[in-house]
Protein backbone atom coordinates (compact mmCIF):
# COMPACT_ATOMS: atom_id res chain seq x y z
CA UNK A 1 0.00 0.00 0.00
CA UNK A 2 1.08 3.48 -1.04
CA UNK A 3 2.37 5.31 2.53
CA UNK A 4 2.20 9.23 2.77
CA UNK A 5 5.53 10.70 4.03
CA UNK A 6 5.87 14.65 5.29
CA UNK A 7 9.60 15.88 4.60
CA UNK A 8 9.77 19.05 6.42
CA UNK A 9 13.35 21.01 5.40
CA UNK A 10 12.14 18.85 2.19
CA UNK A 11 13.49 22.04 -0.24
CA UNK A 12 17.30 21.35 0.17
CA UNK A 13 19.83 19.41 1.44
CA UNK A 14 19.41 15.79 3.41
CA UNK A 15 15.75 16.30 3.49
CA UNK A 16 15.18 16.91 -0.39
CA UNK A 17 17.66 14.10 -0.57
CA UNK A 18 15.55 11.29 1.32
CA UNK A 19 12.17 12.39 -0.16
CA UNK A 20 13.63 12.07 -3.69
CA UNK A 21 14.94 8.03 -2.38
CA UNK A 22 11.38 7.67 -0.41
CA UNK A 23 9.50 8.62 -3.47
CA UNK A 24 11.36 6.82 -5.52
CA UNK A 25 10.78 3.70 -3.25
CA UNK A 26 7.17 4.15 -4.37
CA UNK A 27 5.88 7.08 -1.25
CA UNK A 28 3.31 9.34 -2.11
CA UNK A 29 5.81 12.89 -0.52
CA UNK A 30 4.44 15.41 0.62
CA UNK A 31 7.27 18.33 1.10
CA UNK A 32 7.32 21.23 3.90
CA UNK A 33 10.31 24.43 3.07
CA UNK A 34 10.38 27.85 3.41
CA UNK A 35 11.90 29.19 0.07
CA UNK A 36 9.95 29.27 -2.94
CA UNK A 37 11.58 28.58 -5.72
CA UNK A 38 13.74 26.05 -3.91
CA UNK A 39 9.86 24.08 -2.50
CA UNK A 40 9.10 24.55 -5.95
CA UNK A 41 12.16 23.07 -7.71
CA UNK A 42 12.67 20.15 -5.27
CA UNK A 43 8.54 19.39 -5.53
CA UNK A 44 9.13 18.84 -9.49
CA UNK A 45 12.50 16.81 -9.31
CA UNK A 46 10.86 14.41 -6.43
CA UNK A 47 7.50 14.21 -8.12
CA UNK A 48 5.60 15.28 -4.55
CA UNK A 49 2.28 14.69 -4.49
CA UNK A 50 2.60 18.65 -2.70
CA UNK A 51 4.71 21.04 -1.76
CA UNK A 52 3.63 23.48 1.41
CA UNK A 53 5.67 26.42 2.16
CA UNK A 54 6.04 28.08 5.43
CA UNK A 55 8.72 29.55 7.43
CA UNK A 56 8.85 27.24 11.08
CA UNK A 57 9.63 30.60 12.68
CA UNK A 58 6.12 31.70 12.91
CA UNK A 59 4.56 29.26 14.75
CA UNK A 60 0.93 30.29 13.23
CA UNK A 61 2.68 29.53 9.49
CA UNK A 62 2.98 25.77 10.99
CA UNK A 63 -0.58 25.60 12.25
CA UNK A 64 -1.39 26.91 8.75
CA UNK A 65 0.67 24.11 6.96
CA UNK A 66 -1.11 21.11 9.14
CA UNK A 67 -4.05 22.39 8.70
CA UNK A 68 -3.08 21.86 4.78
CA UNK A 69 -2.34 18.00 4.97
CA UNK A 70 -5.76 16.31 5.44
CA UNK A 71 -4.68 12.74 4.33
CA UNK A 72 -3.81 9.78 7.13
CA UNK A 73 0.03 10.54 7.57
CA UNK A 74 2.35 6.89 7.39
CA UNK A 75 5.60 9.00 8.43
CA UNK A 76 6.71 12.28 9.76
CA UNK A 77 10.55 13.33 8.98
CA UNK A 78 10.80 16.67 11.22
CA UNK A 79 14.16 17.58 9.40
CA UNK A 80 13.75 20.84 8.74
CA UNK A 81 16.76 23.31 10.83
CA UNK A 82 19.36 25.75 10.68
CA UNK A 83 22.06 27.71 12.53
CA UNK A 84 20.39 30.32 14.25
CA UNK A 85 20.81 32.22 17.56
CA UNK A 86 18.46 33.23 20.35
CA UNK A 87 14.76 31.54 20.32
CA UNK A 88 14.30 31.41 16.71
CA UNK A 89 16.86 27.84 16.98
CA UNK A 90 14.50 26.34 19.27
CA UNK A 91 11.40 27.95 17.49
CA UNK A 92 12.50 26.53 13.99
CA UNK A 93 14.47 23.47 15.21
CA UNK A 94 12.18 22.09 17.57
CA UNK A 95 9.29 24.27 18.77
CA UNK A 96 7.77 24.00 15.03
CA UNK A 97 8.44 19.90 14.47
CA UNK A 98 6.69 19.89 18.31
CA UNK A 99 3.94 21.99 16.81
CA UNK A 100 3.38 19.79 13.57
CA UNK A 101 3.79 15.65 15.56
CA UNK A 102 0.56 17.22 17.73
CA UNK A 103 -1.35 18.94 15.02
CA UNK A 104 -0.93 15.90 12.98
CA UNK A 105 -1.23 13.17 15.93
CA UNK A 106 -4.88 12.53 15.16
CA UNK A 107 -4.11 11.91 11.02
CA UNK A 108 -1.29 9.01 12.13
CA UNK A 109 -1.75 5.87 10.87
CA UNK A 110 -2.24 2.73 13.12
CA UNK A 111 2.21 1.83 12.40
CA UNK A 112 3.19 5.82 11.90
CA UNK A 113 6.24 6.98 12.85
CA UNK A 114 8.39 10.16 13.35
CA UNK A 115 12.05 10.36 12.28
CA UNK A 116 14.01 13.47 13.56
CA UNK A 117 16.88 14.92 12.39
CA UNK A 118 19.20 15.73 15.46
CA UNK A 119 23.16 16.19 15.99
CA UNK A 120 26.29 15.66 17.78
CA UNK A 121 26.26 19.50 18.28
CA UNK A 122 23.71 18.74 21.16
CA UNK A 123 26.76 17.82 23.13
CA UNK A 124 27.82 21.23 23.43
CA UNK A 125 24.37 22.80 23.17
CA UNK A 126 22.61 25.47 26.03
CA UNK A 127 19.09 24.72 26.78
CA UNK A 128 16.78 25.84 29.57
CA UNK A 129 14.21 23.05 29.65
CA UNK A 130 11.70 24.95 31.58
CA UNK A 131 11.94 28.04 29.56
CA UNK A 132 13.16 27.00 25.95
CA UNK A 133 12.44 30.15 24.19
CA UNK A 134 15.02 31.66 26.94
CA UNK A 135 18.11 30.86 24.81
CA UNK A 136 21.63 31.53 24.22
CA UNK A 137 22.36 34.29 21.35
CA UNK A 138 25.26 32.66 20.52
CA UNK A 139 24.04 30.38 17.00
CA UNK A 140 26.60 27.79 18.30
CA UNK A 141 25.22 27.33 21.44
CA UNK A 142 21.69 27.70 20.84
CA UNK A 143 21.73 25.30 18.11
CA UNK A 144 23.42 22.86 19.92
CA UNK A 145 20.33 23.32 22.65
CA UNK A 146 18.00 22.83 20.02
CA UNK A 147 19.34 19.76 19.23
CA UNK A 148 19.04 18.62 22.57
CA UNK A 149 15.61 19.58 22.49
CA UNK A 150 15.01 17.00 19.37
CA UNK A 151 16.34 14.06 21.38
CA UNK A 152 14.55 15.10 24.30
CA UNK A 153 11.57 15.44 22.17
CA UNK A 154 11.79 11.64 20.64
CA UNK A 155 12.31 10.53 23.83
CA UNK A 156 9.17 11.77 25.70
CA UNK A 157 7.15 11.03 22.35
CA UNK A 158 8.60 7.51 22.56
CA UNK A 159 7.40 6.86 26.16
CA UNK A 160 3.45 9.08 25.63
CA UNK A 161 2.77 8.13 21.88
CA UNK A 162 4.31 4.44 21.70
CA UNK A 163 1.03 3.17 22.87
CA UNK A 164 -0.75 4.72 20.06
CA UNK A 165 1.20 3.06 17.33
CA UNK A 166 3.66 5.88 16.46
CA UNK A 167 7.48 4.73 16.02
CA UNK A 168 9.90 7.78 17.22
CA UNK A 169 13.38 7.80 16.38
CA UNK A 170 16.10 10.21 15.84
CA UNK A 171 19.56 10.31 14.17
CA UNK A 172 22.64 11.88 13.58
CA UNK A 173 23.32 12.48 9.84
CA UNK A 174 26.90 13.49 10.20
CA UNK A 175 28.96 16.43 9.04
CA UNK A 176 27.16 17.38 5.31
CA UNK A 177 27.91 19.31 2.33
CA UNK A 178 24.42 21.28 2.32
CA UNK A 179 23.05 24.58 2.64
CA UNK A 180 23.63 24.35 6.71
CA UNK A 181 25.71 26.63 8.38
CA UNK A 182 26.75 28.95 4.63
CA UNK A 183 27.11 31.66 7.11
CA UNK A 184 30.01 30.07 9.14
CA UNK A 185 33.33 30.67 7.91
CA UNK A 186 34.45 27.56 10.43
CA UNK A 187 31.95 25.24 9.01
CA UNK A 188 32.11 26.11 5.46
CA UNK A 189 36.34 25.63 5.78
CA UNK A 190 35.21 21.69 6.38
CA UNK A 191 32.98 21.68 3.44
CA UNK A 192 34.64 19.62 0.88
CA UNK A 193 35.63 16.48 3.13
CA UNK A 194 31.75 16.53 4.30
CA UNK A 195 29.27 13.76 2.97
CA UNK A 196 26.91 14.27 0.24
CA UNK A 197 23.01 14.59 1.64
CA UNK A 198 22.31 11.52 -0.19
CA UNK A 199 24.50 10.05 1.89
CA UNK A 200 23.90 11.39 4.91
CA UNK A 201 20.30 10.72 3.62
CA UNK A 202 20.78 6.73 4.01
CA UNK A 203 19.60 6.15 7.68
CA UNK A 204 16.96 8.87 7.53
CA UNK A 205 15.80 6.47 4.82
CA UNK A 206 16.28 3.58 6.55
CA UNK A 207 14.86 4.74 9.83
CA UNK A 208 11.24 5.17 7.77
CA UNK A 209 11.51 2.11 5.99
CA UNK A 210 13.21 -0.48 8.49
CA UNK A 211 10.46 -3.32 10.21
CA UNK A 212 9.37 -1.71 13.00
CA UNK A 213 11.22 -4.24 15.13
CA UNK A 214 14.48 -3.58 13.97
CA UNK A 215 14.34 0.06 15.43
CA UNK A 216 14.27 0.81 19.11
CA UNK A 217 11.03 3.47 20.08
CA UNK A 218 13.22 6.50 21.44
CA UNK A 219 16.38 5.27 19.61
CA UNK A 220 19.12 7.64 18.30
CA UNK A 221 21.24 6.55 15.53
CA UNK A 222 24.22 6.90 13.14
CA UNK A 223 25.13 5.42 10.10
CA UNK A 224 21.94 2.82 10.61
CA UNK A 225 23.82 1.87 14.38
CA UNK A 226 23.08 3.17 17.98
CA UNK A 227 24.87 6.52 18.35
CA UNK A 228 25.67 7.89 21.84
CA UNK A 229 24.53 11.31 23.15
CA UNK A 230 25.01 13.70 26.12
CA UNK A 231 22.82 12.89 29.48
CA UNK A 232 21.21 16.16 29.25
CA UNK A 233 19.88 14.56 25.90
CA UNK A 234 18.69 11.61 27.51
CA UNK A 235 17.25 12.58 31.03
CA UNK A 236 13.76 11.18 30.96
CA UNK A 237 13.66 14.25 33.63
CA UNK A 238 14.59 16.94 31.19
CA UNK A 239 12.44 15.19 28.56
CA UNK A 240 9.12 15.69 30.17
CA UNK A 241 9.70 19.27 31.99
CA UNK A 242 10.61 20.19 28.18
CA UNK A 243 7.28 18.48 26.80
CA UNK A 244 5.47 20.67 29.34
CA UNK A 245 7.40 23.87 28.42
CA UNK A 246 6.75 22.67 24.94
CA UNK A 247 3.14 22.63 25.03
CA UNK A 248 3.01 25.63 26.82
CA UNK A 249 5.29 27.83 24.08
CA UNK A 250 3.16 26.64 20.94
CA UNK A 251 -0.59 26.59 23.16
CA UNK A 252 -1.09 23.11 22.83
CA UNK A 253 -3.05 20.31 24.82
CA UNK A 254 -1.44 17.84 26.30
CA UNK A 255 -2.36 14.63 24.30
CA UNK A 256 -1.26 12.27 26.31
CA UNK A 257 -1.98 13.27 29.66
CA UNK A 258 0.26 11.86 32.43
CA UNK A 259 -1.75 9.04 34.52
N1 LIG B 1 24.63 19.76 7.40
C1 LIG B 1 25.12 19.19 8.49
O1 LIG B 1 26.35 18.99 8.63
C2 LIG B 1 24.19 18.75 9.58
C3 LIG B 1 24.73 18.04 10.67
C4 LIG B 1 23.86 17.62 11.69
C5 LIG B 1 22.52 17.89 11.61
N2 LIG B 1 22.03 18.59 10.55
C6 LIG B 1 20.58 18.87 10.51
O2 LIG B 1 20.05 18.39 9.30
C7 LIG B 1 18.82 19.07 9.04
C8 LIG B 1 18.77 19.45 7.57
O3 LIG B 1 19.84 20.34 7.29
P1 LIG B 1 20.67 20.28 5.94
O4 LIG B 1 22.07 19.95 6.31
O5 LIG B 1 19.98 19.47 4.93
O6 LIG B 1 20.67 21.84 5.59
P2 LIG B 1 19.99 22.67 4.39
O7 LIG B 1 20.48 22.21 3.08
O8 LIG B 1 20.20 24.10 4.80
O9 LIG B 1 18.45 22.31 4.50
C9 LIG B 1 17.68 22.79 5.57
C10 LIG B 1 16.21 22.60 5.28
O10 LIG B 1 15.48 23.16 6.39
C11 LIG B 1 14.64 24.18 5.90
N3 LIG B 1 14.56 25.30 6.82
C12 LIG B 1 15.58 25.99 7.39
N4 LIG B 1 15.09 27.02 8.11
C13 LIG B 1 13.75 26.98 7.96
C14 LIG B 1 12.68 27.78 8.43
N5 LIG B 1 12.90 28.90 9.17
N6 LIG B 1 11.41 27.45 8.12
C15 LIG B 1 11.16 26.36 7.34
N7 LIG B 1 12.13 25.56 6.85
C16 LIG B 1 13.41 25.88 7.16
C17 LIG B 1 15.25 24.66 4.60
O11 LIG B 1 14.26 25.27 3.82
P3 LIG B 1 14.57 26.32 2.62
O12 LIG B 1 15.64 25.66 1.78
O13 LIG B 1 13.27 26.38 1.91
O14 LIG B 1 15.02 27.58 3.25
C18 LIG B 1 15.79 23.35 4.04
O15 LIG B 1 14.77 22.65 3.38
C19 LIG B 1 18.77 20.26 10.00
O16 LIG B 1 17.88 19.94 11.05
C20 LIG B 1 20.18 20.33 10.54
O17 LIG B 1 20.21 20.83 11.85
C21 LIG B 1 22.84 19.02 9.52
Amino acid sequence: MTRTVVVTGGSAGIGLAAARALAGRGDRVILLGRHEQRLREARDSVGAAAAIRADFADLDAVRRAADRIQEPVDVLVNNAGGLYGGSTAIRVNHLAGFLLAHRLLDRFTARSRIVTTASLAEAWGVLDVDQPLRASRSRWLAYGGSKQANLLFTREAARRWTGRGVLAVAFFPGLVRSRFAGTSPLFMLGKPLFLAPRTAADTLVWLATAPPGELTPGGYYFMRQPFFATPRSTSADRARRLWAASLAAVGERDLAPER
